[in-house]
């Protein structure tokens, strides 16, 4: 973690008006995140998690209070530099993974650099560079009706990584997985966020997601009643490595290891080397998907319906 706080929020409010009555979704919520951390947020249903994420992810803005990203006063910018912000810094990963259902892994997270000023060749190459990233460099050809679950969330986190955002938002990036690939899933954001100290924000109602990340902020009512670092699960998020997702563990006995060293470091050109701006992401994608939805809805609905199988 370095010393830079990358997300400054203070005392947030969110008011929602359903004719007369209001409803207090965020009443004063107060936090600084630095660069490089993984943190969930979590609470019970209605405490404001989805409200608190949508300000963060710059999709809403807040009644009152301040937030502040990567040196950004996002509470006084206008739409269209809402606009940039979101496509420029921040990085989504929906629990609905969100992919094109007719594009190949490769077309599908070299699609947020369709205006970075790359030639097709160079998108191809940074979309490739970010598949390996994540364990998938020998599915890049496969479209997401040929990829299990887990593999679907890994292009679709390849893809939120593809423009080098200042911070990762997942909103219940587990809860359309089985619980081991779910797992696997937790394992890479914290492979990611040793290896690459990339900032992670998990939302998650889930207390077992929850207690896989570095540090917990618990909403209740609109409130933070608790912001606790998670000192004891570091050995047990090394032990499993990418490398390694790709096939069973050979021993499960492993998985109680304590002290299983970290393994091997990623390929050399793994290095995430992408120093570009880039313009379409969020937006692009929802406007291609929106697209292909017409046309494609029988696919969509199959690739949907695949979607919540689990054990796949
Ligand atoms: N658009 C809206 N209009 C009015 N009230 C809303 C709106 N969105 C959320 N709320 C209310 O704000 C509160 C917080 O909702 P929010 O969706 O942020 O909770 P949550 O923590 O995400 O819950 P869950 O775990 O069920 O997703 C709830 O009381 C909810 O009813
Ligand atoms: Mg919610």
């Amino acid at each position: 973690m370095s010393e830079r706080v990358i997300i400054e929020v203070s005392d947030l409010t969110k008011t929602y008006w359903m004719g007369e009555t209001e409803v207090n979704a965020l009443r004063g919520v107060s936090f600084q995140i630095h660069e490089g951390e993984m943190v969930a947020i979590t609470g019970p249903s209605g405490s404001g998690k989805s409200t608190l994420m949508s300000i963060l992810g710059a999709l809403d803005q807040p009644t009152g209070g301040s937030y502040w990203l990567d040196g950004y006063d996002i509470g006084n910018l206008r739409d269209d530099d809402l606009a940039l912000i979101r496509n420029w810094r921040i990085g989504f990963v929906f629990q609905q993974f969100n992919l094109l259902a007719r594009s190949t892994a490769l077309a599908n997270v070299a699609l947020p650099l369709v205006y970075a000023g790359l030639s097709g060749r160079e998108r191809t190459e940074r979309a490739r560079q970010m598949l390996e990233l994540v364990g998938l460099g020998e599915r890049l050809h496969h479209k997401p009706t040929e990829l299990s679950g887990g593999q679907q969330q890994r292009v679709a986190l390849a893809r939120a990584l593809v423009n080098e955002p200042a911070i990762i938002l997942a909103d219940e990036p587990t809860g359309n997985l089985d619980s081991k690939t779910g797992e696997e899933i937790m394992s890479l954001f914290w492979q990611l966020h040793e290896e690459q100290g990339i900032t992670l924000i998990i939302v998650t109602h889930d207390p077992e997601v929850a207690e896989q990340t570095e540090r917990v902020i618990t909403l209740r009512d609109g409130l933070v009643v608790a912001d606790e670092r998670n000192g004891h699960n570091v050995v047990y998020r090394r032990q499993r490595h990418v490398s390694e997702l790709a096939e069973p563990p050979a021993e499960p006995a492993a998985e109680s290891g304590e002290h299983a060293a970290a393994q091997g470091a990623l390929p050399a050109d793994h290095q995430p080397a992408i120093t570009l701006l880039a313009q379409a992401s969020a937006e692009e994608v929802a406007r291609q998907i929106a697209a292909e939805a017409p046309s494609n809805g029988t696919e969509a609905k199959a690739a949907r319906e695949e979607d919540h199988e689990p054990g796949n």
